[in-house]
């Protein structure tokens, strides 16, 4: 996978790109045999493959010797498409894989997840501990069927990443106190309060850039069937993007919906 500098600022400046033909036929039907042969949604265990030794090594104890197969596959597939090197270069320093999963989802009518972010402690009510705004992730979610609008495709509010970070920001500098912002209503909220709005616009520098995310938001808030922020991708096509940001996992309606995800984080001092 070739890392250019246009990616890489695109990826700065929006938050997300989408890169084509990145998988061979043959890695695509390898990945989604192993994946649709696995319980279908996102968080079940099966659906975790080993990245560290600890878990290599809990997976030869427990003698689960085709999920070590398929892990060193996957590990395998990351160095062939230099996935760490596109990472270090995106957070300008080292990075570590965190994740390695992949799930499928059937056919439905209803949402994978509506508009959240993440690195927003899962909309808990209270949180002890505001971790650093660096603490993020870069996602790669590899597709392995078509995904189009209102058909399966990662969604995303360009720019909105920035919004996020300067929030994270002030709550870290304990400027702006925690109150849950995963969903979508609730992070406008946040944003919209008016003690907490200049110092948003304060740490981003600009009331404009806040303002159109605003006006985004709403527009997705008002009118749930938008596909304003949707796209098209085919099997073997690749959506790179900053965690931080809005996304939402739209519903496959016209066919199942498998994907295969890497997570990476900056190695925070
Ligand atoms: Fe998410």
């Amino acid at each position: 996978m070739i890392c250019n500098k246009s990616d890489i600022d695109n990826l700065h400046d929006n938050g997300f790109i989408l890169l084509k033909n990145v998988l061979e036929s043959s890695q695509i039907e390898k990945i989604k045999k192993i994946i649709i042969s696995n319980p279908e949604g996102k968080g079940v265990p099966e659906n975790i493959y080993s990245t560290s030794f600890k878990s290599f090594l809990m997976k030869s104890i427990k003698v689960e010797f085709k999920k070590i197969i398929n892990s060193l596959y996957f590990l395998h597939l990351k160095n062939q498409l230099k996935l760490d090197s596109y990472t270090s270069t995106f957070f300008n320093q080292k990075s570590k894989i965190s994740q390695i999963d992949g799930y499928h989802n059937q056919k439905q009518e209803s949402e994978i997840l509506p508009w959240h972010c993440d690195q927003s402690y899962s909309g808990a009510k209270i949180v002890k501990k505001i971790k650093s705004p660096d603490d993020f992730g870069l996602k790669f979610f590899f597709y392995l069927t078509n995904v189009g609008p209102g058909n399966g495709c990662t969604s995303y509010i360009p720019g909105s990443h920035k919004i996020a970070y300067a929030v994270r920001s002030c709550m870290y500098e304990k400027k702006i106190e925690y109150q849950p912002y995963w969903s979508i209503n609730d992070f406008v909220n946040l944003v919209n309060k008016k003690k907490y709005y200049p110092l948003i616009v304060d740490k981003l520098d600009s009331q404009e850039i806040l303002n159109e995310f605003l006006q985004k938001a709403q527009n997705v808030i008002l009118n749930k069937k938008t596909d304003l922020f949707d796209f098209s991708a085919l099997p073997g096509d690749v959506l790179i993007f900053n965690e931080g940001g809005f996304h939402k996992g739209s519903k496959p309606t016209k066919n199942r919906r498998v994907v295969l995800r890497y997570i990476y984080k900056k190695i925070l001092k």
